[in-house]
């Protein structure tokens, strides 16, 4: 009843504005309608109501959809912006805890630098000297050895430590694949471990410092060879990212080792964390200062057919 009452009531201003341009009398036409209202009676003015009332409604549909996507997409939104405030905090974390860490380190590094060079020279004078006595000749070159492998270790913190001034060029990245495969081919001299680059897209270019990336993949590359057993693929991949990427290229190396440990996979990255008797824990750590210095990240999963795959991304 409310309805159809307020429909007639429409009816009558809307009629009556189109009298009023047509240059009749408005209260005049108003009266007409409501005659033309009884007549018609209610079940025209219901149908027109019910008209009114599914446009009414499919606006108000309409809206309510439009508002759901619209929280739909901003719940995405906040969703995303959450993960990316707790990925910059946990990066931001990190950094102090290693600015402090290498502070520390780099200070021990340095006092222990120098007494180690002095030993390096007294021992190779003794090489020098010893040279038709078999049996101290062997222990000086243990001592050697011994000296070199902690000269190494102390280059390792000092690089981790250091205040990387990253100077980009632009390469061929394929060729300095290849630069860092042939290095590292007496590490894999005489066992069965094979290293191929049929994912590596041969015109890529990158904007790199060639030592840094030489470093990083030299790291990723021996960690890989180190948990093969001294057998199976390094499959390497480098291509551009996708066009929505806000990285240029990625670099991906996979092996078909035992993989990451879950337990121990948030912690690859930090300084000094190993699982190998004579490993220091840096080689990880060192990768990631030095693709952070390139605006980079690098990230290790475990594949799904075993072994493990570590990402580089650069801008
Ligand atoms: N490809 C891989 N597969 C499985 N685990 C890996 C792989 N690479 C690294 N890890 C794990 O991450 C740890 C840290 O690696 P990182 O290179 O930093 O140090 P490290 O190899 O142990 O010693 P360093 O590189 O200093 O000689 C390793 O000890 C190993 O447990
Ligand atoms: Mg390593």
């Amino acid at each position: 009843m409310a309805q159809a009452s307020a429909t007639q009531e429409t009816r009558k201003v809307r009629c009556s504005a189109s009298a009023v341009g047509s240059g009749d009398g408005g209260g005049e036409v108003i009266q007409d309608l409501s005659e033309e209202f009884s007549r018609a009676g209610r079940s025209v003015n219901s149908a027109e109501a019910m008209d009114q009332l599914a446009s009414v409604f499919a606006a108000y549909n309409e809206t309510t959809n439009r508002m759901r996507e619209v929280h739909r997409r901003l719940k995405t939104e906040v969703a995303r912006l959450r993960r990316e405030l707790r990925q910059k905090n946990e990066q931001l974390e990190r950094k102090s805890r290693l600015a402090a860490l290498g502070q520390m380190a780099a200070g021990i590094a340095h006092e222990i630098r120098n007494p180690l060079g002095g030993i390096q020279l007294y021992a190779s004078l003794l090489e020098d000297d010893l040279t038709d006595q078999a049996e101290p000749l062997k222990l000086v070159r243990k001592i050697s050895k011994g000296v070199k492998s902690l000269d190494t270790i102390v280059n390792d913190i000092l690089a981790f430590t250091q205040d990387h001034n990253c100077r980009k060029s632009e390469v061929h990245l394929a060729g300095l694949l290849n630069g860092v495969i042939d290095y590292i081919q007496p590490h894999i001299a005489g066992s069965n471990i094979e290293i191929e680059m049929s994912g590596v897209d041969r015109q890529l270019r990158g904007q790199v410092d060639v030592s840094m990336m030489r470093r990083v993949l030299l790291n990723l590359l021996l960690n890989a060879i180190e948990v093969m057993g001294g057998k199976g693929i390094i499959s390497i991949g480098a291509k551009s990212c996708d066009a929505d990427s806000s990285y240029n290229v990625r670099i991906d190396i996979a092996d078909d080792g035992g993989g990451i440990r879950d337990e121990i996979m948030s912690k690859i990255f930090n300084p000094f964390f190993t699982t190998k008797d004579t490993g220091t824990g840096l080689g990880l750590t060192i990768a990631y200062r030095l693709v952070e210095c390139h605006g980079g990240q690098i990230s290790g999963i475990n594949n799904e057919n075993g072994g493990a795959t570590f990402s580089i991304l650069l801008p």
